[in-house]
């Protein structure tokens, strides 16, 4: 057996089985556990060091009953070692044991009673590779049946469906706490000072050129009143930030340049602006907004 599998293969193969538990079993979401949990790193670094021991132990522990033997048991051993795997005993154990051949020798002991012109036929065993793989077959195809046709577990098409069910579900939650990937139908008007402030630097930084620095509209339009042209109201506001003004007015859409929280934040702030009353507003655009009855 150790001459097949040598160390060098057996200790990173039994490494690699344990990693692979480990990542299987312990459940660290969406990346490997080796990455999230560094004390993970430490038990295999632990493992493999183990290991390693095991194998050196094993192989000293070898060498000492090896120079107990006496002479006569080494040379057997040494010409053991020598042989090729395709002639060692234990190799020609396993066939035996798998196959169950009659040597070519005693073929006579299988030949039956039946000659058809000449062509005689022999009662060979049948291969217990073969009877046992067939015995599997039936206690697999007893499982399958009380399973699935008479407990009635779930086939394929059904664990689909339930799948793509939960996997909705699923992103319904996520869409919920993932505030970039909000959009106009579920985006909400923060009121939190600092949130404010966030979008008010955003504000400061890319719309005050057309909208002044006070909202109180160049360019653009006035932020500050009652009117909008393209609807008021937190929703129609980020949906307009998103999407940008009608075409040829100047409004750009900056979907790409800023992030859905961010656009968030910044028509928050926009809606904080309401009544501020900066000097010199541009006139009003559009009609005056009356937000719907609340939802
Ligand atoms: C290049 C000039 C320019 C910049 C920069 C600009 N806007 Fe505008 N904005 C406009 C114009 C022009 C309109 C009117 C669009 C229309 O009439 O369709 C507008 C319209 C709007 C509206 C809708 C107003 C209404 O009455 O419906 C909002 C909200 C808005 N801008 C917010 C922003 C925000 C937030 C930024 C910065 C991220 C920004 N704008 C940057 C020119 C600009």
């Amino acid at each position: 057996m150790k001459k097949i599998i040598p160390a060098y293969v057996r200790v990173p193969v039994i490494f690699f089985l344990i990693f692979g538990a480990i990542e299987y079993f312990i459940d660290s979401g969406d990346r490997a556990a080796f990455i999230k949990y560094p004390m993970v790193d430490v038990i295999l670094l632990v493992v493999l060091l183990l290991l390693i021991a095991i194998e050196m132990v094993i192989k000293a522990a070898d060498n000492i009953v090896y120079q107990l033997l006496p002479e006569e048991e080494k040379a057997r051993l040494a010409a053991e070692e020598q042989l090729p795997l395709k002639e060692s005993a234990w190799f020609k154990n396993l066939m035996n044991k798998l196959t169950r051949t009659v040597p070519i020798e005693n073929e006579a002991s299988l030949l039956m009673n039946h000659d058809y012109d000449g062509i005689k036929e022999l009662d060979n065993n049948l291969p217990p590779w073969w009877v046992y793989s067939f015995y599997a077959c039936i206690v697999f195809a007893a499982i399958y049946l009380v399973r699935y046709e008479m407990l009635g577990a779930d086939n394929q098409e059904m664990e689909l469906k339930k799948e793509l069910a939960q996997a909705k579900i699923e992103v319904a939650e996520y869409m919920k706490n993932a505030p970039d990937l909000m959009d106009e139908k579920t985006v909400t008007q923060l009121t939190d000072p600092a949130d404010l402030a966030i979008g008010k630097t955003t504000f400061e930084t890319n719309c005050a050129a057309c909208h002044r620095a006070d909202a109180g509209g160049q360019i653009g339009p006035n932020l500050t009143d009652d009117n909008w042209i393209l609807g008021g109201g937190i929703k129609n506001i980020f949906h307009t930030i998103t999407n940008g003004g009608r075409d040829g007015k100047g409004m750009i859409s900056w979907k790409g340049t800023l992030k859905p929280k961010e656009i968030q934040k910044v028509a928050s702030y926009i809606m904080s602006l309401k009544g501020s009353n900066p000097k010199d507003p541009k006139a009003p655009d559009g009609e005056i907004w009356v937000e719907e009855a609340t939802k």
